[in-house]
Parts: structure tokens; sequence; C-alpha cells
């Protein structure tokens, strides 16, 4: 069995992958057996799969096994001659439409996390420009290892798609998170990245809000807070991408419009309240994810106010958009946000009483919590039907996804 072949691709079939061609990367895990079955699974659909393995990752599986699965040359060094006179390294990963790494070591993860190019793979991942799939696999206490997450996060920050690993008995015989996503869902979530995936929001009207409020105190001055608007504008992008048709309420932020969402510019509290009651008849799902203002000043001064002045402001209580959102929602879902910086469960639990909603979605904002702004975000889901998720910490765009499944799985019946 040749290390490497001449390319000799002869996948003629007609799937859902016809065309692209996918770089699987296989690295030193005892879950490199499942590789096959994805190399298998991609070929049937119609991809170009090149399999590129790691020299730990030949002491658990043959590059036979892929070599047949896939008919294409398994690369297996960086040194290697080449069959072609191209320079493989280069030539393979500029042409790739995906790089599927399955399973990932703590070692390939600490490797691509600081940009070190040691063999073929991680050489390979620097080069690529498509988007990267990283299905890790390892031990409990590997994968939650300090390091490790921070490196995995690290990843995330640089747009990496983590399959985040399953949680159930290891091959080591520990029980714990390290598990390899189910190949079938990373099957479907290549799917989604290469060809659109679902459409599962199709024909569904989603309005999200997102950002903060400015509350002027006077021409020159507001009161507003650290929202960024990146969770908001995450979960606007991801329903659009699913097929909903979706209005974005946003407060004042520098993110730009999410491609295929209406959006809505809004600056004060008052603002987003009648931009949200206004468009609320049919809406299926509603997302708040922005943070208005609780409070507003009592009056708003005509000139700049001077230095020389001393100056109490007095606020009232702003409008309550999700609680009126929430005495007349019907049937449409109702998500909220719980930012909070203590007591986190106990006011979260209250806010989903109080407002009437079908979610809430908990998240730690106290010092040195690394929320406002983050490209990550770690939250805990608390359900009206008394289901209390935690998540680990992820993308807000993983974060944005989850929700948007959490919604469809969990309360299907009201949007149907
Ligand atoms: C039998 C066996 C199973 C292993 N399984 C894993 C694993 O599931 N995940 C992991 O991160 N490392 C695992 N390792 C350790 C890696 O093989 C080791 O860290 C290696 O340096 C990874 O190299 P690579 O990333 O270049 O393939 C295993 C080692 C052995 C001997």
């Amino acid at each position: 069995m040749p290390n490497t072949v001449e390319s000799n691709n002869n996948n003629v079939c007609n799937g859902p992958l016809n065309g692209k061609r996918i770089i699987l990367g296989v690295t030193g895990g005892i879950a490199a057996y499942k590789a096959a079955y994805l190399a298998s699974a991609l070929v049937q659909r119609g991809a170009d799969v090149h399999v590129v393995m790691t020299q730990h990752a030949m002491q658990l599986v043959a590059p036979a096994t892929f070599w047949s699965l896939t008919k294409n040359p398994v690369i297996t060094g960086l040194f290697e001659l080449p069959t072609k006179s191209e320079i493989e390294h280069v030539s393979l990963p500029e042409s790739a439409d995906l790089l599927l790494i399955a399973p990932a070591t703590a070692n390939i993860i600490g490797k691509m996390a600081n940009g070190l190019a040691d063999d073929m793979l991680s050489t390979m991942a620097l080069v690529v420009r498509c988007p990267v799939i990283i299905a890790p696999a390892m031990n409990v206490n590997m994968y939650t290892n300090p390091i490790v997450v921070a490196n995995v996060d690290r990843l995330r920050q640089h747009e990496y798609i983590i399959l985040e690993p399953e949680i159930g008995r290891l091959a080591c015989g520990n029980e714990g998170i390290g598990r390899l996503l189910d190949p079938d869902k990373i099957i479907q979530r290549v799917e989604e990245v290469l060809i659109g995936g679902r459409r599962d929001y199709a024909r569904l009207n989603v309005l999200v809000t997102a950002g903060p409020t400015q509350e002027p105190i006077d021409p020159v001055r507001f009161i507003t807070n650290r929202s960024s608007g990146k969770m908001g504008y995450a979960i606007a992008e991801m329903a659009a991408k699913r097929g909903a048709c979706v209005t974005l309420v946003s407060g004042p932020t520098d993110l730009p419009a999410p491609e295929g969402v209406e959006v809505i510019n809004v600056t004060t509290v008052h603002e987003m309240h009648d931009a949200v009651i206004t468009r609320i008849k049919d809406v299926n799902v509603m997302v708040s994810a922005a943070a208005p203002a609780d409070f507003t000043p009592a009056q708003v001064r005509d000139q700049k106010v001077k230095k020389s002045e001393k100056w109490t402001l007095e606020l009232d209580r702003a409008d309550d958009i999700l609680e009126e959102v929430g005495q007349m929602k019907g049937r449409m879902v109702l998500v909220g946000f719980a930012a909070e910086t203590e007591k986190i469960e106990e006011y979260a639990k209250i806010k989903l009483e109080k407002k009437n909603l079908d979610l809430i979605v908990a998240n730690d904002v106290s010092p040195g919590s690394d929320v406002f702004g983050s490209d990550t975000n770690q939250v805990t889901l608390f359900s009206r039907t008394g289901e209390k998720i935690e998540w680990p910490r992820m993308s807000k765009r993983e974060v944005a996804n989850a929700i948007l499944d959490y919604v469809k799985n969990h309360f299907m019946e009201a949007l149907s």
C-alpha cells in the first residue's frame, strides 16, 4: 500500500457534497477508527475526500483503510516525495472547501492554537483558507484541563468550528465529556457548513433585539451599558441562515448587519419598545438579547450642563419591553436573557416567571466574566418546563444555534 498515490478520484456520485473537496485530518486518538466511517460517509455523499494522517494516527488505523475508502492518496508525511509537480502541503489545502479534523487530539488542538506546523496536518491547517471543523476526542481530564480549554477557546475565537465532544463512557474507562461527537452529527455539520445546511426555520418570523440603548441626559451625554450586541446579532444571523425571516431591532453597535436580516436601528429604550411592539403581531419567535436601559432620566436637559453646576440626576423606570410582550405573546415562543452579577439562577428563574417567558438564557456578567464584547459566551438555560442546562463556553454563533435548536426541539408545537 503506497503512502501517497496519484490522485485517482473516481467518486462519481450525485450526493449533496458533489464537487466539494474535503481534507479529513485524522490524529492519534482512540476514536481514529471512527474516521473511517466519516471518510466513507463523505465519499457516499459525493465529496472528494483527501485523508491526512499524523504519525500517531497510523499506530491506531492503517492508511490503507482510507486509501480504499476514498480512492485518493493518503498523505502521511511532510517530506514524502510528491507524486505531482505541485507542493502538496500548499496545493491541496488551497483547493480545499473544508478541513475536518476528526478525531482531534489535545496535541493537534494545542499545535493549531499556537500556530505550530511540525507535520503535514498542522502545516496544512495553517495554509487553508476554507472553513475548519475540529471534532475533539480525548480523556475527560485532558478535555477539561484548563490549558486544553484555553486552546479550544482560542481556536473558537479564530472562527474554527469546534464540535463539542459528547458526555459518556470513554475508552479509558472514565465517565465524562470527551467522546467524539456522533459521526452522523459530524456529517450533518459538514453539510451545514458546505451547503447551507438546515432550513428548519423556513417560513418562521423571528424578531431579535440586540445591543444597548442610549438614554440622553443632555445634548452631549447619555446613559448606556456595556452590551456589545454580538449575542443578538449572532442569533439573528443564524436564524436567517436557517431560513427564518428575521427582524433585528438593534441599539447602537459597531456591528455589520447580518446577511439577509432586516435591521431596525434604534437609540433609546422608548424607540426599542415602539419598534418591537409595532412588529410583534406575526412573530413566531422573539429572542430578547438586547440590554435596554432599566432607568431613563426623568428630565432631558435642553442645553449642555456646565461643569460648574451641581447636578443630581433623577431616573424613572423605563418601559419593560419583555414584560409587555410576555403579556400579549399568545403562541409565540419568547426567549429572554438574564445578565446577572450575582444569584444568577434565582434571578433568572424570577424573570422567567414574571415575564411569562418560555426560556431564559442566563449569563454571569460579574467583573472578570469576559462576556461583554467577547466572541464567546458560557450560558445556562432555564426552561418553563423546569429544565436547567449548563452549556460549556462556546462561540456566540454556536450558542445562537444551540438556542435555536432548543426552541425548535422543545417548542415545536407552538411553531407548527
Ligand atoms: C492507545 C492510545 C489512545 C490515545 N487516545 C487519545 C485520544 O483519544 N485523544 C488524545 O488527545 N490523545 C490520545 N492519545 C495520545 C496521543 O496519541 C498523543 O498525545 C499523540 O502525541 C498525539 O499525536 P497527534 O496529535 O500528532 O496524532 C492516545 C494514545 C494512545 C497510545
